[in-house]
């Protein structure tokens, strides 16, 4: 019984840290991410994203995707294989303000805070 009930706890921390890799700042609709450890070039990414990925919705949506893995209107998966998808869903949206070479910027940053979230 102690094994189990032990064992049932590191899951559960398991779980709780699997993706503390991204930090983020702030709650609800003022939360975002603190891009200081970034590498320069995501750094400038994340820029773009921060000003394109807010016209409809808050960052939070995004940030919920990167770090549960869940894409939260749809419940689908939101992975390396998703956000493509999920890129040119959101450019062809109406009014998006978006330029292809923007949404591929923006999908290179997911695939990398994935990456991230996941450490
Ligand atoms: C023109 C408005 C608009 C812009 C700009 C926009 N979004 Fe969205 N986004 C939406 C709407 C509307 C939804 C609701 C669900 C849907 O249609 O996918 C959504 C949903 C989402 C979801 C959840 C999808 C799901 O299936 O649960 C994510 C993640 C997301 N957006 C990320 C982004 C990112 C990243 C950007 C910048 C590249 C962005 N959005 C820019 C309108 C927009």
């Amino acid at each position: 019984m102690k094994t189990l009930v032990t064992t049932a706890f590191i899951m559960l921390l398991t779980i709780a840290t699997a993706h503390a890799g991204l930090k983020v700042v702030g709650r609800g609709d003022a939360m975002r991410l603190d891009p200081s450890a970034f590498p320069a070039d995501m750094k400038a990414s994340y820029e773009i994203m921060r000003v394109r990925c807010i016209k409809c919705h808050t960052m939070e949506r995004t940030i919920i995707a990167l770090t549960s893995g869940i894409a939260p209107i749809s419940g689908q998966p939101f992975d390396r294989n998703a956000t493509r998808a999920y890129g040119i869903k959101m450019m062809r949206k109406p009014d998006s303000n978006m330029n292809k070479q923007e949404v591929k910027t923006v999908v290179d940053l997911l695939n990398y805070l994935l990456v991230e979230a996941g450490k």
